[in-house]
């Protein structure tokens, strides 16, 4: 029998516990925005931006230990940081081996005000991730009043086709999520789909996962209430229609939660986001990593967002940059993160 103690210590909700399990892990002491896919066996890369001098790079990290240690693997593009603005990074190993690597990729105008071309560019590697060679680019165009594109996210679809899901801004009217799709493993791109819209809001920073329903689940950030929020949309048939749009997360107090990513851990969603709820930082960036996790395909979560009884757990404290997360296992994942004075990091947690 339990003790009554721990009887009045167990969740009342249908919630999952997210505990770490380790320190947080080093893979670069500069970089950010990390993102990881599986490496046929057992491996993982892992994807970020790092400056080096007065260029900005693009590179890739192996471990071959779950997360627990990572090495230097490549670099897949250098730019000078002056003239040119190369961020958001999202790999994907394909079944034949070879392994993308989608990323924005834009000119800035001369004297840096703003940018002059906009693009997401994918490169490939065919030897685990060491050497990249340029692939194509999956929408490009010049800069004209509010038109930049941003936040790849590769997916491979049931069909063998790669999904590329980004954000676009659309003018004053403010940015929209869509999905291109190549059935030749990135030569040619399809016109896009859109993911979500609306009016007069700015959607972005789209991932996408199983809802383990047998459909897909994407969460995004709006500001469709003004402040940053953390939303959802659902696909039935793979990603090429959404819909049923919903609230995932409202930080409290006003306050913004965005950036958000969504992995299938076992049975239980889990979406990060970083939020500034709580915290003194005065933007979402930099302030707390947090989770929310589903246990009925993201129908509901463990937190309703503001005034909710149940908080979004904090997997990063203050001074944490733009999240991602990789599965483990049926009950593990890692949490991605930079941190402020040291670096691009995974830290393992238990779901569940
Ligand atoms: C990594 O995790 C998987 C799934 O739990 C496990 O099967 C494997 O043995 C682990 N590998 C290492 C090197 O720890």
């Amino acid at each position: 029998m339990l003790p009554l103690l721990l009887i009045s210590l167990l969740p009342t909700t249908m919630s999952q516990i997210i505990q770490p399990l380790s320190p947080p892990s080093l893979i670069h002491p500069s970089g950010v925005y990390i993102r990881a896919t599986p490496l046929s066996p057992s491996s993982i890369l892992a994807a970020y931006a790092a400056p080096l001098d007065t260029h900005q790079a693009l590179l890739t990290s192996l471990s071959t230990d779950n997360g627990t240690t990572w090495s230097p693997l490549g670099e897949v593009w250098r730019a000078a940081a002056a003239t040119h603005d190369i961020d958001n990074a999202s790999p994907l190993q394909l079944p034949s081996g070879r392994i993308l690597f989608a990323f924005r990729n834009h000119d800035r105008a001369p004297g840096g005000a703003g940018y002059s071309w906009y693009r997401i560019t994918v490169c490939f590697s065919d030897d685990g991730g060491r050497r990249w060679g340029f692939l194509g680019h999956v929408v490009e165009h010049r800069a004209q009043g509010l038109n930049g594109v941003w936040e790849p996210f590769l997916r491979l679809g049931r069909r063998g086709e790669v999904q590329v899901y980004y954000s676009s801004e659309t003018g004053s009217r403010g940015q929209e999520n869509l999905m291109v799709f190549s059935e030749d493993g990135g030569g040619r791109w399809s016109a896009p789909i859109v993911v979500s819209r609306r009016e007069g809001a700015r959607d972005g920073m789209v991932g996408v996962a199983e809802d383990g329903r047998g459909g897909l689940i994407c969460v995004f950030e709006t500001t469709e209430d003004g402040v940053f929020s953390v939303n959802r949309a659902v696909s039935p048939d793979d990603g090429y229609t959404w819909g049923e749009r919903a609230r995932v997360y409202t930080a409290a107090g006003g306050k913004n939660a965005g950036a958000p990513q969504v992995y299938k851990v076992g049975g239980t969603l889990v979406t990060s986001f970083m939020t500034n709820e709580g915290v003194g930082t005065p933007q979402l960036d930099g302030g707390q990593m947090k989770v929310v996790t589903s246990v009925n395909g993201g129908q509901t979560w463990s937190s309703g967002g503001a005034g909710s009884a149940v908080a979004a757990t904090v997997a990063a404290d203050v001074g944490a940059h733009w999240p991602g997360l990789y599965a483990i296992d049926q009950s593990h994942f890692l949490a991605l993160y930079s941190m402020d004075g040291i670096g691009a990091v995974s830290q393992l947690y238990r779901a569940g």
